[in-house]
C-alpha cells in the first residue's frame, strides 16, 4: 500500500495536526519526518484539546505505531514532558517509537538560537527559539548529537568532551555569553537517555516492514513549505532539510520515494504567519483582526501553538498556494478553518501579483523584490453564515462552494477535505482520500 505524506502548503500552522489526527484511525503507522519542537500541531478530539510537538497527531488511535523519525531533532526534555503530559492525560504512548539516528537538541542549541537571534538585529528570523535550527546547522556541519549517543553514556561522553568546549568558545568569545557547565549537561542527558531508552529502535526498519506488510502508512509534516530552506521565502525560513516538503519525507523515516504515491496539501482558508518576512497578502487593522482573533474565546485564535505569538493574517494567496502544490505534486487538497471567513461580507483571493506596474505570475527569488509585490485580488461573494455544523458539501451556502471549487481551480488539486471547525468531527469529507469516514 503507497505512503500519503501530509504537507503544509503555506508557512506552517495550517491544521496538519488535526488532519493527521482525523486520517489516522486507517492508518497502522504515521511518523514525523521533519522539524523538531518548533513545530506546535494542536488536536482537539474526544479527549480533550492537545498541543503536540514531537510526538506525532496519530496518538490518539490506539491501533498505531506512532514514529519520530530520523529526520526529527528532538529536544528530550520536551518529548519526555508531552509523553507524560498525554499518559496522565489518559493516552497510551507504548507505540510511541524514536529513530536512533534522530538528533538531539542540546542546552548549546538552545543558547545560540537566543544568542544569534540577538545578534541579528533587525535581521533577526524571528525563531521559535527551541534551538532546532543550531540543532539542524550542527547536523550539517557534522557536530550533532544523535539518540544513539544518548542512550550510551560512554558515547555521550565522549563527545561532550570534544563539542562543549568548541561550543563554549563560541558562547563566550562570538556571542559574548555564558559558559554552559559540562557536569550538569552528563547527568541531565544522562537520565533523559534513559528515560527514552524503551522508546528507542531502528524506525526506518519499522516503516518499511509495515510498507512490504502493504500497511496505510501517513507521513506527517511539521511546518509549510514556505518555511523550506531551498523553497521558502529565504532567508526567513526554517533549518530542515528539506523541511515540509513532500520530497523530503522518505528521507526523514528511511522509505524509498517509490512509496509514496499519495500527497495531502494542508491549507487554510486564508493566509498567515509567525515570524517575519515577506508576506504579500497580509493584512492589517480590522480584518487582520477579525481574523487573527475570531474564535479567540475557545482558544483557536491565531495564536502560535508554540510561542503564543500572534499571527500575521491575510487573504489566501493562490500564487504561492499553486506554487506549493507544484513543489510538492499535491493531488489532494483538505482545506482548514472555512468557517473563519463566514464574518465577512466579501472574501478576497490573490491571483497574481504586480511588481513594478508588471503583472507576474510567481513570487521572485529575491528578498527586495518578494517584499515589493502587490497582490492582485480577485472578489468573491461572502456567505454569512455559520457553517460549524455543516457535514455534507451540498450542505454548504452556495457561495462557500463557489470559493472551494475557485481555490481548486488556482491550486490545481482536488479539495477532498474541508475543516469547519477545531474537533475531529467538525469535517466535510468530498472524496475518500483512502477510505476516510466520519
Ligand atoms: P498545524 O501546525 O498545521 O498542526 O496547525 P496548528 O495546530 O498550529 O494551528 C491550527 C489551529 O487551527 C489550531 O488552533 C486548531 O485547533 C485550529 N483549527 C484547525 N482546524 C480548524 C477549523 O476548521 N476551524 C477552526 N476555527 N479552527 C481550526
Ligand atoms: P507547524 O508544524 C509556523 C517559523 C518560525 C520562524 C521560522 C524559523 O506548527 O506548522 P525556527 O524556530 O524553525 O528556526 O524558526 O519558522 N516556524 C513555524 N511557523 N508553524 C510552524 O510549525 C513553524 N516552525 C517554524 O516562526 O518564522
Ligand atoms: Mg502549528
Amino acid at each position: 500500500m503507497p505512503a500519503t505524506v501530509i504537507i503544509g502548503g503555506q508557512w506552517g500552522d495550517e491544521g496538519k495536526g488535526r488532519v493527521v489526527d482525523f486520517l489516522s484511525r486507517n492508518c497502522s503507522v504515521i511518523a514525523r519526518y521533519s522539524a523538531g519542537s518548533n513545530a506546535g500541531h494542536t488536536i482537539v478530539n474526544d479527549l480533550g484539546r492537545f498541543g503536540l510537538h514531537l510526538v506525532p497527531a496519530g496518538i490518539f488511535n490506539p491501533n498505531t505505531t506512532c514514529i519520530v523519525g530520523n529526520g526529527v531533532v528532538i529536544n528530550p526534555k520536551s518529548l519526555l514532558d508531552e509523553l507524560a503530559m498525554l499518559n496522565e492525560r489518559g493516552v497510551d504512548t507504548s507505540r510511541v517509537r524514536v529513530s536512533d539516528r534522530a538528533h538531539i537538541v542540546m542546552p548549546w542549541h538552545l543558547a545560540i538560537d537566543e544568542l544569534d537571534e540577538k545578534m541579528r538585529g533587525e535581521h533577526a528570523i524571528g525563531t521559535t527559539g527551541t534551538g532546532t535550527g543550531p540543532a539542524f546547522t550542527d547536523k550539517t556541519g557534522r557536530l550533532g548529537v544523535r539518540v544513539t549517543d544518548l542512550v550510551q553514556p560512554e558515547s555521550l561522553d565522549q563527545l561532550l568532551s570534544f563539542i562543549l568546549p568548541y561550543k563554549n568558545r563560541i558562547i563566550t568569545e562570538l556571542y559574548g555569553g555564558d559558559p554552559l557547565d559540562g557536569d550538569e549537561i552528563r547527568a541531565e542527558y544522562q537520565e533523559y537517555g534513559r528515560q527514552l531508552r524503551p522508546y528507542v529502535a531502528d524506525t526506518s526498519r519499522l516503516v518499511q516492514d509495515a510498507h512490504d506488510r502493504g500497511e496505510q502508512i501517513l507521513l506527517e509534516g511539521a511546518q509549510g513549505t514556505l518555511l523550506d530552506l531551498d523553497n521558502g521565502t529565504y532567508p526567513y525560513v526554517t533549518s530542515s532539510v528539506p523541511s515540509s516538503m513532500a520530497a523530503g519525507a522518505c528521507l526523514g523515516v528511511g522509505l524509498g520515494p517509490t512509496a509514496v504515491d499519495r500527497v495531502v496539501g494542508v491549507y487554510k482558508a486564508y493566509q498567515t504567519r509567525v515570524g517575519d518576512g515577506p508576506f504579500p497578502t497580509e493584512l492589517f487593522g480590522e480584518e487582520a483582526a477579525a481574523l487573527r482573533d475570531h474564535g479567540i474565546e475557545q482558544g483557536t485564535g491565531e495564536y502560535g501553538t508554540t510561542t503564543g505569538r500572534p499571527r500575521r493574517c491575510g487573504w489566501f494567496d493562490g500564487v504561492l498556494a499553486r506554487h506549493t502544490a507544484k513543489l510538492n505534486g499535491v493531488n489532494s487538497i483538505a482545506l482548514t478553518r472555512l468557517d473563519v471567513l463566514a464574518q465577512f461580507d466579501a472574501v478576497h483571493v490573490c491571483v497574481a501579483y504586480e511588481l513594478n506596474g508588471k503583472r507576474i505570475d510567481a513570487l521572485p527569488a529575491s528578498l527586495h523584490e518578494a517584499n515589493a509585490v502587490r497582490p492582485v485580488y480577485e472578489e468573491l461573494p461572502g456567505w454569512k453564515q455559520e457553517v460549524s455544523d455543516v457535514r455534507h458539501f451540498p450542505d454548504l451556502p452556495p457561495e462557500a462552494r463557489a470559493f472551494v471549487r475557485r481555490i481548486e481551480d488556482l491550486v490545481d488539486a482536488p479539495v477532498d477535505m474541508i475543516s469547519v471547525g477545531p474537533a475531529r468531527e467538525q469535517a466535510i469529507v468530498t472524496r475518500d482520500i483512502f477510505g476516510g469516514t466520519l
